[in-house]
């Protein structure tokens, strides 16, 4: 990227921005293929778009060659601690992530008060004194004093909920608890939050019934909230789950998200096609959609429900055996001589990636056109998926430009327009005039993801400018590195 000083000499009556992004290859995430364009911001917000040859500015980049795209949209995070505490947020910034949403999986940070230790699998998210905001209105305030490098906006956990007002998790929520869990929730929705989450296959969450769900789910409707949803089952009752899902969203009234949609399990290879249907037959009646990760492995805490030999497991961490991290768990089993069962028990409490998942399947639902981008990935692991650095490049490089499975503006939709759109993020996710200046520059030859499963925290190449709400906060090509501006902020949902 170059930059250069306004000539003070330029003619009278030209139109003044702070920032004009000149002979970019502009693709606005509606889908629609690039045109070649100027694009002029102005106070955090994209001003002009078109040949903009009368325009001046005191930072003009040279995009010549290069796409301009709409910041990405996350739309499957676990950042929740790690936007305060991290605000530099590198792991997303660098992938020209501008915007990420929290709150996945039924886990959230807010609102939560702890007993103890965080509950699996609300410790992904990090340790008892990372959760410190009781009211979801003490987490907006500690996003907006953090101001992290992207935008935030926010689910509330029913794993979380239920944490707070629970003394066991192995049993349904009864009406008194049921109750304090829905205050808490509209507390959340009248300060911003997105919508519910669930995360019904984790053991914590498991016992809670539908009907559970259906009650807490009440005030999302009214507030024009969704529900985004961690399948009861990812393997072979994956219909079922899918079904209860849908049931859920058409009782509430409120549009479902099924998160991380795939086939996991050897046996359940090759139902992506059934799966697909599914959804389709759903969406003829409201409004349903998911997220995807572009990997065939997955990665959470380490489940015994899991464990099997018919695909690898790696273990990233283990509390009680830290040594073991990177190392598959069938050769932790083969140095301990136990079995994976009682390998894994030994290890626990642990995180692990699963290689659990089939390239067709994969690629089937990464191509579908209900899809959208979420990286569903790790901060907080020391060994994390690449997913955490890498998911957006993939898809921009991996994805569209090697293997073809979309054209690049179909990707770019799926990680921008399409997302704002469904999560009802307001002035977000596509080029035009009056929106927000989330924009990233990059290199479409060249982009690609770095990190892999045995090196996983790179950033990304090609990724040369990221803008957050009009701020310049990442160049790349200048050294790959944040600028050490920071414009991110809260998301409210928007009705
Ligand atoms: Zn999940
Ligand atoms: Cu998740």
């Amino acid at each position: 990227m170059t930059s250069q000083e306004l000539n003070p000499h330029a003619a009278a009556g030209a139109l003044q921005c702070d920032t004009l992004i000149r002979n970019a290859f502009v693709i606005d995430g509606s889908g629609a293929e690039a045109v070649v364009a100027d694009v002029a911001i102005r106070a955090g917000r994209i001003v002009a778009i078109g040949m903009l040859d009368d325009w001046q500015a005191p930072q003009v980049v040279d995009a010549t060659g290069k796409v301009l795209s709409p910041g990405f949209i996350d739309v499957h995070t676990h950042d929740d601690t790690n936007v305060i505490r991290m605000p530099e947020m590198l792991p997303k910034l660098s992938q020209g992530v501008t915007t990420v949403i929290v709150g996945n999986c039924g886990i959230s940070a807010a609102p939560v008060t702890l007993s103890g230790e965080p509950p699996d699998p609300m410790n992904l998210l990090g340790q008892a004194g990372d959760f410190s905001y009781p009211t979801f209105a003490s987490y907006v305030a500690a996003i907006t004093a953090a101001r992290p490098a992207v935008n935030v906006a926010a689910l509330v956990g029913h794993t979380a909920l239920r944490s707070n007002h629970m003394d066991r998790f192995d049993r349904a929520a009864d009406a008194g608890e049921i109750a304090a869990m829905r205050a808490q929730l509209s507390e959340a929705l009248a300060h911003g939050a997105l919508g519910l989450s669930t995360g019904l296959a984790y053991g914590n969450a498991f016992c809670a019934p539908t009907e559970e769900v259906l009650a807490l789910a009440e005030p999302l409707a009214e507030c024009g909230a969704l529900y985004a949803t961690h399948l009861r089952s990812e393997f072979a009752d994956i219909l079922d789950a899918m079904d209860e899902a849908f049931r859920i969203g058409k009782h509430s009234r409120v549009p479902v998200v099924i998160s991380h949609l795939k086939c996991a399990g050897v046996d359940n290879w090759g139902r992506s096609e059934e799966v697909l249907a599914a959804l389709e037959l759903a969406s003829k009646h409201q409004h349903v959609g998911c997220d995807c990760y572009p990997y065939t492995a997955s990665s959470s805490t380490l489940d015994l429900k899991q464990v099997t030999d018919t695909f690898d497991i790696q273990v990233t961490w283990s509390q009680p055996h830290p040594e073991m991290g990177g190392k598959l768990l069938a050769t932790i089993a083969a140095e301990w001589q136990l079995d994976l069962m009682q390998t894994a028990r030994r290890l626990m409490p642990a995180g692990a990636v699963y290689h659990c998942m089939e390239d067709a399947d994969v690629n089937r639902i990464l191509r579908h056109p209900s899809t959208m981008i979420g990286s569903d990935g790790l901060p907080n692991d020391p060994m994390p998926h690449p997913r955490l650095w890498g998911a957006f490049p993939r898809v921009l490089g991996y994805y569209s430009r090697e293997q073809k499975l979309f054209p690049l503006a179909e990707a770019v939709h799926k990680m921008t327009g399409l997302s704002a759109q469904r999560f009802g993020l307001a002035e977000r996710g596509l080029i035009r005039e009056g929106f927000w200046a989330d924009l990233v520059l990059f290199d479409a030859l060249t982009i690609r993801d770095a990190a892999t499963f045995t090196d996983p925290m790179q950033p990304a190449h090609g990724i040369d400018g990221v803008w957050v709400n009009g701020v310049l906060s990442y160049a790349g090509a200048a050294g790959k590195a944040a600028t050490g501006q920071r414009a991110g902020r809260f998301l409210a949902r928007h009705g």
